[in-house]
């Protein structure tokens, strides 16, 4: 068996971070908006730093204005997912895109995702869940109206609230109310942390915000203490290894701290963050790992039960997936 056909669980997702470039430039022209800028001269996203990153990815998403578009981008991203193996896939959907944080907009365009997310299902099998995410560099205001939103929508597709953006910006804490408001709705908490931000920010999020996963988190690696912290809370880190490399937080795939952060014991996954930005695929990553590490199927298959085992979903679609 390739790495590709390899049943797989995805954590850590951005949906209009997984918008393939055609795709993009397809409504982009569709409704005469010129966001050339944002693309290199093949054709894929163009950015050479982190910041830059953000403007692409904000440049790309402006162009998906309806519910319709997001209807489009949740079939398309599924597709891809499903072509990889992915079985059951998570993804940050943010209200700030989706209808500017207005509760009423975002209920129409969280329709067409969960329908087309039916669809996906229907044709493919893959399981689609929705984490309501807020953008850190928004500020702390602006992701009261988020938590809101995740809140008025909590059920059986949306199952969490995290947090995105730019780390170095402000303090986990001023976003608690959000997380608090998002907690008392009955969903999950995940937040970007130690991906930008280093140990301490990992220590502030998990003091301040209470999640049960964080995304990235590599930050940790090289402080014994908080490692221990992460393993005596039972905190699974959403690794997604090739978008670090890309932004360049660490050289290369033998250089990344994944192994010896599983060898601490750490309940590890592997997601992709937002593939064509980073010319990824779950596969890639599989083939990657398998080459910096020798890991072998056993190793990923265990991973993904890590996984499966952290997702926000009910308990009776983890014993379907199992
Ligand atoms: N939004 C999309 N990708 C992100 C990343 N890698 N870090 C923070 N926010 C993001
Ligand atoms: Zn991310």
């Amino acid at each position: 068996m390739s790495f590709r056909e390899l049943p797989k669980i995805e954590l850590h997702l951005h949906l209009e971070g997984a918008a393939p470039p055609a795709l993009i430039r397809d409504i982009a022209k569709e409704k005469h908006t010129d966001i050339s800028g944002a693309f290199d001269e093949r054709g894929a996203y163009a950015f050479k730093d982190f910041p830059q990153f953000l403007k692409v990815y904000e440049a790309a998403t402006s162009v998906l204005t309806s519910p319709r578009d997001y209807g489009r981008l949740t079939r398309a991203v599924l597709e891809n997912c499903a072509d990889q193996g992915a079985i059951y896939v998570e993804s940050f959907l943010s209200p700030d895109f989706c209808g500017g944080g207005d509760v009423h907009a975002w209920r129409d365009y969280l329709a067409e995702i969960e329908e087309a997310s039916r669809e996906a299902e229907r044709d493919t099998g893959i399981i689609h869940k929705g984490i309501v995410t807020c953008i850190r560099h928004f500020g702390p205001e602006a992701a009261k109206p988020i938590a809101l939103c995740a809140a008025e929508t909590a059920g059986d597709f949306i199952r969490g609230f995290g947090m995105g953006g730019d780390e170095t910006v402000g303090h986990a804490g001023d976003y608690a109310w959000a997380f608090d408001c998002a907690r008392e709705a009955g969903l999950e908490i995940t937040s970007h942390a130690g991906e930008w931000g280093g140990p301490e920010s990992i220590r502030e999020t998990l003091r301040d915000l209470r999640p049960t996963r964080i995304g990235h988190g590599v930050g940790c690696f090289r402080d014994h203490a908080l490692i221990d912290t992460l393993l005596e809370n039972d905190i699974t880190l959403e690794i997604c290894p090739g978008s670090n490399v890309a932004l360049g937080l660490f050289p290369s795939f033998t250089a990344h701290p994944i192994a010896r952060l599983r060898d601490a014991g750490l309940k590890i996954t592997v997601s992709t963050d937002d593939p064509p930005f980073f010319h990824t695929s779950l596969t890639r990553e599989y083939e990657e790992l398998s080459r910096a590490f020798g890991w072998t199927e056993t190793d990923f298959s265990e991973i993904n039960e890590t996984a499966l085992a952290a997702a926000f979903c009910d308990d009776e679609t983890k014993t379907k997936l199992r």
